[in-house]
Order: C-alpha cells, then sequence, then structure tokens
C-alpha cells in the first residue's frame, strides 16, 4: 500500500537538495545583506528566493496542504497552525552564518500533521550533510543512522546555545546569567553554532549533549525536533515540561534528566508565541 506521507518526505528531500545547490551557489556570489527587526536580524535575497522555490515546487505537487515559511511570515503571512497537512520551512537557518560563510547553515523543513511533527529534513548546506528522521522509523545523517550521545554526567557534557537577536538589558542579563549558571555546574563547555536546526542536529548526533534556546520561531525547530527524538533523545519546553511547538523555547537533549538538570538552572524570559502577536 502507498505511504502519502512517505512519499511527501521524499519529494522534500529532493526540494531541499535544490534549496541546498541554490545557497552553495550563492556563497559563490556577493551576498547583497537586509536587516529585518534590528542591525543584527539579517535577511538575503537568497534566503527569500530559496523560501519561493521549496513553497512553490510543494504547492505544485500539494495544492491542498498549507505553509508557513520564515520569509513569508516576516512578508505579513500567518503563523498559526492548523490541522492540515502543513510544512514549517526556514530558508536559510543560520542567515548571519551565511553572510559571513561561518559553515553552519542549514534548510530546515518540518511537516507537521494535526499539528505534530510527522518528519524532518535538515540539510546543513556547507557540510553536505542531510539530517531526515520521520515518526518512528529513526533518523539518519546522509542515510546512515544517528543516535544521541550515552553521557550520563551532566559534569561531562558539552551544551549548545544561541544568544538571538533580543538585546534589551533585561534579556540580554538573563541570557548571560544562564550561560554562568550552565557554565558553573560545571559543563565541559557551551558552544553556539548559530543555526538552531544544525544545533539539535548536533544534539542528534551526539556532538553535544543539549540544547536550550529562548527566542527562537516554529521554523528553526520543526525539522530538527524530531531528528533529536527520533535518534533517541528529548525535547522539552525550557521549564523541562512538554515541548509546544508555537512557545518559542526549548531544550532538548539526549536524555531526560540532562534535560531537568538544565531546566532547573534557566531563569525564563517572555518570548510571546509564534501563533498569538503577545
Ligand atoms: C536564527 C538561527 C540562530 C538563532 C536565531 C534564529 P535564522 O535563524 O537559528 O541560531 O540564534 O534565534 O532566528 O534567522 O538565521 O533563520
Amino acid at each position: 500500500m502507498s505511504d502519502p506521507w512517505q512519499e511527501c518526505m521524499d519529494y522534500c528531500v529532493e526540494v531541499t537538495k535544490q534549496a541546498g545547490k541554490m545557497i552553495q551557489d550563492a556563497l559563490r556570489k556577493d551576498i547583497s545583506i537586509m536587516q529585518k527587526s534590528s542591525p543584527v536580524d539579517l535577511v538575503t535575497e537568497t534566503d527569500q528566493k530559496v523560501e519561493e522555490l521549496i513553497i512553490s515546487s510543494i504547492k505544485k505537487k500539494y495544492p491542498s496542504h498549507s505553509f508557513i515559511g520564515e520569509e513569508s511570515v516576516a512578508a505579513g503571512a500567518s503563523s498559526i497552525l492548523t490541522d492540515n497537512p502543513t510544512w514549517i520551512i526556514d530558508p536559510i537557518d543560520g542567515t548571519t552564518n551565511f553572510v559571513h560563510r561561518f559553515p553552519f547553515v542549514s534548510v530546515s523543513i518540518g511537516f507537521a500533521l494535526n499539528k505534530q511533527i510527522e518528519f524532518g529534513i535538515v540539510y546543513s548546506c556547507m557540510e553536505d550533510k542531510m539530517y531526515t528522521a520521520r515518526k518512528g522509523k529513526g533518523a539518519f545523517c546522509n542515510g546512515i543512522p544517528i543516535k544521541v550521545s550515552e553521557q550520563q554526567d551532566i559534569t561531562k557534557t558539552l551544551v549548545l546555545t544561541e544568544m538571538g537577536f533580543k538585546k534589551d538589558p533585561e534579556h540580554f542579563r538573563i541570557m548571560m546569567a544562564n550561560m554562568q549558571s550552565i557554565l558553573s555546574i560545571p559543563v565541559h563547555g557551551i558552544r553556539t553554532p548559530g543555526s538552531a536546526a544544525v544545533n539539535l542536529c548536533l544534539v542528534a548526533c551526539g556532538a553535544a549533549d543539549a540544547y536550550y534556546h529562548m527566542g527562537i520561531h516554529c521554523w528553526d525547530m520543526a525539522g530538527g525536533s524530531v531528528i533529536v527524538t527520533e535518534a533517541g533523545g528529548v525535547v522539552t519546553d525550557i521549564t523541562g515540561g512538554p515541548f509546544d511547538l508555537m512557545s518559542r523555547r526549548l531544550i532538548a537533549a539526549s536524555r531526560h534528566g540532562i534535560a531537568e538538570c538544565i531546566a532547573k538552572k534557566i531563569q525564563q524570559f517572555h518570548c510571546g508565541r509564534d501563533d498569538t502577536d503577545d
């Protein structure tokens, strides 16, 4: 019997390869940079062209499906997640890295059915790594199965985070205090690679043990979250409670104990939701 969602996933991998090729070509040319919400929130023509390519290719084949794309939302489209099959797209996750040619730049696509992610694809373009996962079927990098790390001792972990765009003094103070509090556990180190989707894949393949972040968006998390869980890891809210894709915050970890330790050390700040104006 044919499996329609597997067909969607296979098609998504093909479209993602084309998107990745567009980004790789653009990296060899001059990049013209524009600003979004602040001087450190960047967008390029390539972000917009890649999103157009992905959405138009998928719409042609699946005209009744819905889309939430970073650049479409920036241009005023809705980011309400419904029960309809929905493609959640970040055409370039790590735009600042792309602009600087810092090597973590990804295309991230998550496909949701009844608001639950069914599969995720993250292509790390400069590393040429295609991460894929479908619910219940495992996680892969370039077709090879991947697994989270087996580390149980928080003091031997490598933790990822990002510093985001909210630079108002109170958010900045909390972000720095959180890093200090995690480093003082102590852990082996903190890294901020600059692409949320790649960070999730680094946890999924065991190169890092955990990742926490407040202030990201559903398109940064959708593809990578299922890659982490299918690789044997956990994705939770920043409090350690259930993960909510529209909540703009998460902890991803190799195991519950590690996520709980991090949740206990984190002070929260208000980052709003993707599905309200709040
Ligand atoms: C950004 C990256 C970055 C994170 C930002 C995201 P973008 O995505 O994931 O790591 O710190 O919060 O917005 O804007 O490059 O797609």
